[in-house]
């Protein structure tokens, strides 16, 4: 049987497959359990700036801080208590996965602005956190902000992370940039050791009747994978840092076509959460299996043969592709 064994931003892993940021890490037996069923790593769920910063508010005030930090907004985040994990307990929490499990523990920092939270990067590496993962999750609500003044306040944040810590860090993007390929080169070059492609955007939906918001997380389903395949196969082979693709991953032919397109590893959530980490098992059984039945030596013989550079028909990821698809569709 093949081995899975890779690396994750440059830590040797048994296998690509990743347990990406969720509730799951908050259970240490559940962690238990990845690692039995095969886990490369595992992200913990984020800790937010938002809640970094009004800890670290009401700490010199005394106050309840949120209220005060964002004002009338304030009542659009959550409670304190609603977090699972404050940010004393989120540290906590990395060093007793660290003294019970054997693999790498990824923390999620969370947050859109330079700022003092972001020196939690360093408290998570002195916590025991392998790697960090940085989510710079930000909606351009504002019309006078341009593209290059977003990406900016990225560039700042991860120069900033990068610059207060030994352990390798991830930068998990969303895809609503202008060129997100160049900005990736960016990041890349600011010393990135990895992209997660990409956030999931939790769009609300509008309650017509109680004219409010509803909130709603649906899951996601294997269509969601498209968009990452394209940009993996786009990067692949143009920066050093890994790709790892995050979004849509439910099956072994998810990840086998996001190797393929050129991911270092992916991230899966959504499928733990229905299915439990045995079914991360089963993936890489299966994983193990169609590599052996077509004679593919290691994950990195797999990688990247679908990519922009090597695939055979490159316009299935350009505009050739839109075209074509469009004048195919029969009533
Ligand atoms: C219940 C739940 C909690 C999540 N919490 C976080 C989080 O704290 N930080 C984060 O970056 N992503 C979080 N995510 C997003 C996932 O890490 C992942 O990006 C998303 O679910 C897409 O992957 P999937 O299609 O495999 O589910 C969460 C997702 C779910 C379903």
């Amino acid at each position: 049987m093949k081995s899975l064994a890779t690396t994750y931003l440059g830590l040797p892993v048994r296998s690509p497959l990743i347990a990406g940021a969720s509730p799951l890490a908050d259970d240490i037996g559940k962690v238990k359990a990845l690692e039995d069923a095969g886990a490369g790593a595992v992200v913990m769920h984020s800790l937010f700036e938002e809640q970094i910063t009004s800890e670290q508010l009401s700490e010199f005030s005394h106050t309840e801080s949120l209220s005060e930090a964002f004002g009338e907004f304030s009542s659009f985040f959550p409670h304190m208590e609603d977090y699972a994990l404050g940010p004393d307990r989120y540290l906590e929490q990395i060093s007793k996965i660290k003294a019970s499990c054997d693999l790498p523990v990824v923390a999620s920092l969370n947050g859109t602005s330079a700022g003092g939270w972001i020196d939690y990067a360093h408290l998570m590496e002195q916590a025991g956190a392998d790697a960090v993962e940085l989510n710079v999750y930000y909606i351009a609500t504002d019309v006078m902000e341009s593209g290059s003044q977003v990406e900016r306040r990225v560039y700042d944040i991860v120069e900033q992370v990068v610059g207060s810590v030994k352990i390798p860090v991830a930068v998990k993007l969303s895809p609503f940039y202008s060129s997100p390929g160049h900005f990736v080169t960016q990041l890349d070059a600011l010393g990135a050791a990895g992209v997660v492609l990409f956030n999931r955007f939790y769009q609300p939906d509008i309650d017509i009747e109680e004219m409010e918001a509803s909130h709603r997380l649906d899951l996601s389903n294997s269509t969601e994978l498209r968009m990452r395949l394209r940009w993996a196969a786009i990067l692949h082979g143009r920066v050093n840092c890994d790709l790892i693709l995050n979004g849509g991953v439910h099956t072994v032919q998810d990840v086998i076509k996001a190797i393929m397109c050129g991911a270092s590893s992916v991230q899966t959530v959504a499928a733990l959460l229905k299915y439990g980490p045995s079914h991360m098992a089963d993936i890489l059984e299966d994983l193990k299996f169609w590599m052996d039945e077509h004679e593919y030596e290691s994950v990195a013989h797999m990688r990247g043969c679908m990519s922009l550079l090597k695939c055979p028909d490159p316009g299935i990821y350009e505009r050739a592709n839109y075209m074509k698809i469009l004048q195919l569709w029969k009533a």
